[in-house]
C-alpha cells in the first residue's frame, strides 16, 4: 500500500514558500516509477530524452506522441502520487496552438499527467497561453533546449554572455506571463538562475545544471545511476553505479551458463517420483 499523499501544484508551491527544494527526476518505465514514488520524489518528468535513454536514438527528434503516451502511462501506473509531467515531443506543439492543445490534452486524458512541459523561449509563450487557457498546467523549458540543439550549435551552456543571459531572463518573464506555473532552466549559469528565481512572482524555477538558487532540482535518472553508456554530462552526479553492477552481473551470467554453474537445483522445478513413473508408463503404453 502506498501511503503517500498525492503531490499537487499546491504542494509544490507550498514547498517553495517554505524554502524546501523540490526534487524532480526523469523516469520512463513502471518499476523505476514505483521506486521513485516510494522514495518520495516530488515530481517525475517523462522526458523525450527517452529517445536516447530507452530507444537508442542519437537525439530526441524522432520521438513520437505514441512513444511518449505509452511510457507515460507505464510511469503513472508505477507512481500514482508523484506530480507527473509529460514532455511534449518535437513537432507536437510547434506547428500551431491547436496541435499544442490537442497533444497536451492527450497527455492529460490518456496518461493522467498533472502537467506538460514544452521547450522554447518567448516565441513559445503563445503556445503556453493556449494550453493553460485550455485548463492544462504548463511548464516552460529554457537554456539548453535539446529539440533545438542544431540551432544552438550543440549541447553547451546557454546564457554565458550578458545579451544571451538577458534574453533568457526576458523569455522566463514572457513564459510566466503566458501562464507557465514552472520553468526549467537547463545549463544556465547559476547567477542568472538566481536572478530569474528572485524575479519569478508566481512561477517555480527548476534547475538542471543551473545552480542551487532555484525552487528545485531535476536530474536525468540514467545519468545519476550510470545507466546511459554513451556519455555522462558534467552536471550529473552519479548516486550509485547501477550500470556497472548490471554489466558485471551480465558478464557473470554469461560465464556461469557457459561453465554450467548456473542453474542450480534451487533455480529449477521438479516432478514427484510417482508422477514421473506414471509419465513413463503413459509413454511406454503409447509405443
Ligand atoms: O527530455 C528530457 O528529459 C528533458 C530534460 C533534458 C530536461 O527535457
Amino acid at each position: 500500500m502506498n501511503e503517500r499523499k498525492k503531490v499537487t501544484i499546491r504542494t509544490l508551491f507550498s514547498k517553495a514558500a517554505k524554502d524546501e527544494p523540490i526534487s524532480w527526476l526523469t523516469c520512463y518505465d513502471y518499476p523505476t516509477a514505483a521506486f521513485q514514488d516510494k522514495a518520495g520524489i516530488d515530481m517525475i518528468l517523462v522526458g523525450d530524452s527517452l529517445g536516447m535513454t530507452m530507444l537508442g536514438y542519437d537525439g530526441t527528434l524522432p520521438v513520437t506522441m505514441e512513444d511518449m503516451i505509452r511510457h507515460t502511462q507505464a510511469v503513472r501506473r508505477g507512481a500514482p502520487n508523484a506530480f507527473l509531467v509529460g514532455d511534449m515531443p518535437y513537432m507536437s506543439y510547434q506547428p500551431s496552438n491547436e496541435s499544442a492543445i490537442r497533444n497536451a490534452g492527450r497527455f492529460m486524458a490518456e496518461a493522467t499527467c498533472d502537467a506538460i512541459k514544452l521547450e522554447g523561449g518567448g516565441m513559445m509563450a503563445e503556445r503556453i497561453r493556449a494550453i493553460t487557457q485550455a485548463g492544462i498546467p504548463a511548464i516552460g523549458h529554457l537554456g539548453l533546449t535539446p529539440q533545438s540543439v542544431a540551432a544552438l550549435g550543440g549541447f553547451r551552456v546557454q546564457g554565458r554572455g550578458a545579451i544571451q543571459a538577458k534574453q533568457i531572463m526576458d523569455d522566463a518573464k514572457a513564459l510566466e506571463e503566458a501562464g507557465a506555473f514552472a520553468i526549467l532552466l537547463e545549463m544556465v549559469p547559476d547567477r542568472v538562475t538566481k536572478m530569474i528565481t528572485e524575479n519569478a512572482e508566481n512561477c517555480l524555477i527548476m534547475s538542471l545544471g543551473s545552480g542551487q538558487d532555484a525552487h528545485g532540482q531535476l536530474l536525468i535518472y540514467h545519468d545519476m545511476f550510470g545507466l546511459y553508456p554513451n556519455f555522462k554530462p558534467r552536471m550529473a552526479k552519479v548516486f550509485g553505479n547501477a550500470g556497472e553492477v548490471i554489466f558485471n552481473g551480465l558478464k557473470d551470467y554469461v560465464h556461469e551458463v557457459s561453465t554450467k554453474e548456473f542453474p542450480q537445483p534451487e533455480n529449477w522445478f521438479t516432478i514427484k517420483d510417482d508422477e514421473f513413473e506414471e509419465l513413463q508408463r503413459l509413454l511406454d503404453d503409447e509405443e
